[in-house]
């Protein structure tokens, strides 16, 4: 088994792929109901790029990697600013999901209401997004092929919490920037020893005295080859069920390839 393999299931059932789904691409009506929308906290993938990235900084033709994309929503996002866009998940499912998209430009599923109790829902890519510029892999973002190249962004959109080693990950990071090239990792920080064991979290945890933190563990692995631009606070909803939502706060941090 390999390192990846060890805690991926969940990203491989029924459940996942109609949250992730209705996570991506739900109206807002659908993901929760009007009396109680946090309009902030909604369109997470969307969000990342349109509230990260600084189109200023994007080249012509550019390039982008979208790294543990799930079904795929940001990574068609960045092809609204980026001529070729690589979306990367561990999971089959996700990506198999993900190209139907790409091909289809919409996905029937159901969303859970209670217990078995789906209600039909449509996933839709934005008509004006160029889906030829999109393309999705599966691999492991911890060990990703020699020859992937390199992009003019990068985004890792919560998952660093979710590798059993994620410094293997920040590690290629370098090599897969061009100068100049933005970076922007989300991360509520959500350690579970799970997914990551102790000994790999990047923060929250206390050591010698002194109170680790996964943006200042972020900023030391990154600082020789990036610069640290920003970091901002990113709401999103994420709903279980007709009844059951997570509001999480993720973290933004924006880098630039040196
Ligand atoms: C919390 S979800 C975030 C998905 C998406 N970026 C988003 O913001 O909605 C974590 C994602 O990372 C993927 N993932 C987990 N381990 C991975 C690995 N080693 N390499 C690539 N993707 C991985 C999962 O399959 C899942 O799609």
């Amino acid at each position: 088994m390999g390192m990846a393999e060890q805690h991926q299931n969940f990203y491989e059932t029924d459940r996942a792929l109609s949250e992730y789904l209705l996570f991506h691409y739900g109206e807002p009506k659908q993901v929760m109901a009007p009396t109680f929308v946090t309009p902030a906290a909604l369109n997470f993938p969307a969000r990342c790029v349109f509230e990260c990235l600084d189109p200023a900084r994007v080249p012509p033709r550019a390039s982008a990697l979208d790294l543990g994309c799930a079904v795929g929503r940001a990574t068609f996002e960045l092809a609204r600013h980026c001529a070729d866009v690589l979306g990367i998940d561990y999971s089959e499912r996700f990506i198999t999901i993900a190209r139907h998209l790409r091909k289809n430009g919409s996905f029937l599923f159901g969303c859970i209401d209670e217990g078995d109790l789906t209600q039909p829902c449509q996933a839709v890519v934005p008509m004006e997004i160029d889906r030829n510029r999109v393309r999705f892999e599966r691999g492991d973002a911890m060990n990703l092929p020699p020859d992937l190249g390199r992009f003019d962004v990068v985004l890792m959109a919560n998952l660093i919490d979710r590798l059993s080693d994620p410094r293997r990950c920040l590690e290629r990071l370098p090599k897969l920037l061009n100068p100049g090239g933005q970076l922007i990792i989300t991360s509520p920080y959500t350690w579970m020893s799970e997914y990551t064991p102790k000994k790999n979290w990047l923060g929250g945890f206390e050591h010698g005295g002194k109170r680790h933190r996964s943006l200042d563990a972020l900023k030391e692995a990154l600082s020789p080859d990036f610069e640290f631009r920003q970091s901002k606070d990113l709401p999103f909803l994420l709903r279980e069920h007709a009844r059951k939502f997570q509001l999480v706060v993720a973290e933004a941090s924006i880098w630039l390839r040196k």
